[in-house]
């Protein structure tokens, strides 16, 4: 097999606990992403690593990864654009059929779904209103999404009981307190709030706020205090968008910013920017929610498609078959996050 032969994709394998694999890392082999011996003759050789559990792991076929044996998203930037889809995908798609919003929600291929919230379905308390826009009724198995509508004044404590809380703020500025550390926070921004620690917010002005839970799927609870204290074993949890240090992926970007730096090891959270343009189909390991923040375009699934604007929610089962089309001259930005955490520049 000549080496332009070999897809830049990622290998989808299992692994098995304790058992050893040799990792091509020259890219000859005819059995990737695994030697096959064809490295003769050559200064490379394998890779050989022992599994440390039995898993689904994306092992890098581009050979360009700095953490190898596995994907790092690094095959996105071996080109000049990003993988877009083709002529003949955008063919194979052209019976896709259009899903409109139904009671404010399009459900798309494996349950994959677009969905507008509607101001008439949120709970009040006080100047809190809020609605799940995630939750298990809607095929989530690991994480909850809800957008928290904020007037001025101080919330009552909420918190996502013995979970990890990631909070994202779409407009708007204010207080966050966390179990009484408080933390100034702006739009544009995320934070994260350790299993087991209470919030509320304080502000001025309207604010538009979604708040995911994981890695269990648990109710919300609004209360009038709180039991619990700050962690402060980890002190910095504040992360606010900074385009001039955001991770360059051929014509996009992104920039995580809850993710293990702040102490998050189970779920990432990110900004993406994607200009005008159609993703190849890809697939990701995790569980994924997105929040569209501006732009428009549409969300394909193979056999589906709808449409999708800026305040639209976005939730991508694992593994789900997917395209995200900006169809918006200005691009798109939007937030996505997603578990189990990693990278969101790995696809398959
Ligand atoms: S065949 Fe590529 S390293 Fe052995």
């Amino acid at each position: 097999m000549s080496e332009e032969a070999v897809s830049n994709k990622p290998c989808l394998v299992t692994l098995e606990e304790g058992k050893r694999y040799a990792w091509c890392t020259c890219k000859l082999s005819k059995e990737q992403p695994f030697c096959d011996g064809s490295h003769k003759g050559s200064d490379k050789r394998p890779m050989v690593f022992k599994a440390e559990r039995t898993e689904d792991v994306l092992l890098c076929a581009c050979k360009a990864t700095k953490i190898g044996p596995f994907c790092d998203g690094s095959h996105n930037n071996l080109e000049d654009e990003y993988v877009e889809a083709s002529p003949e995908e955008i063919e194979s798609m052209k019976d896709s059929v259009l899903v409109d919003q139904d009671a404010g929600k399009a459900v798309l291929d494996g349950g994959a779904y677009v969905m507008t919230p509607k101001n008439e379905k949120d709970t009040v308390a006080e100047n809190l209103r809020y609605q799940p826009v995630i939750a298990e009724e809607d095929g989530a198995t690991k994480l909850s999404l809800h957008r928290l509508l904020i007037s001025p004044g101080t919330t009552q404590w909420l918190q996502y009981k013995g979970v990890d809380t990631v909070l994202y703020f779409v407009s708007g500025a204010g207080k966050v307190d966390i179990a009484g550390r408080t933390f100034d926070v702006d739009m544009e921004a995320g934070i994260y709030v350790k299993p087991g620690e209470a919030f509320r917010i304080e502000t001025s002005e309207e604010m538009v706020v979604y708040a995911t839970a994981c890695p269990m799927l648990t109710d919300l609870t609004v209360s009038d205090d709180h039991d619990t204290s700050f962690d402060e074993t980890q002190m910095e949890r504040y992360v606010a968008f900074d385009e001039a240090t955001a991770n360059v992926m051929a014509n996009r970007f992104y920039q995580e910013l809850v993710d293990t730096k702040v102490g998050s090891m189970e779920v990432t959270q990110f900004i993406g920017m994607i200009p005008l343009s159609r993703a190849a189909m890809h697939r990701h390991l995790y569980e994924e929610a997105i929040v569209i923040l501006t732009g428009y375009g549409r969300m394909w699934t193979g056999t589906k498609w709808a449409e999708v604007d800026t305040g639209d929610v976005l939730f991508l089962p694992h593994r789900q078959g997917h395209s995200l089309e900006c169809t918006d001259e200005g691009g798109m930005k939007l937030m996505g996050v997603f578990y189990p955490s990693g990278s969101p520049a790995i696809n398959y």
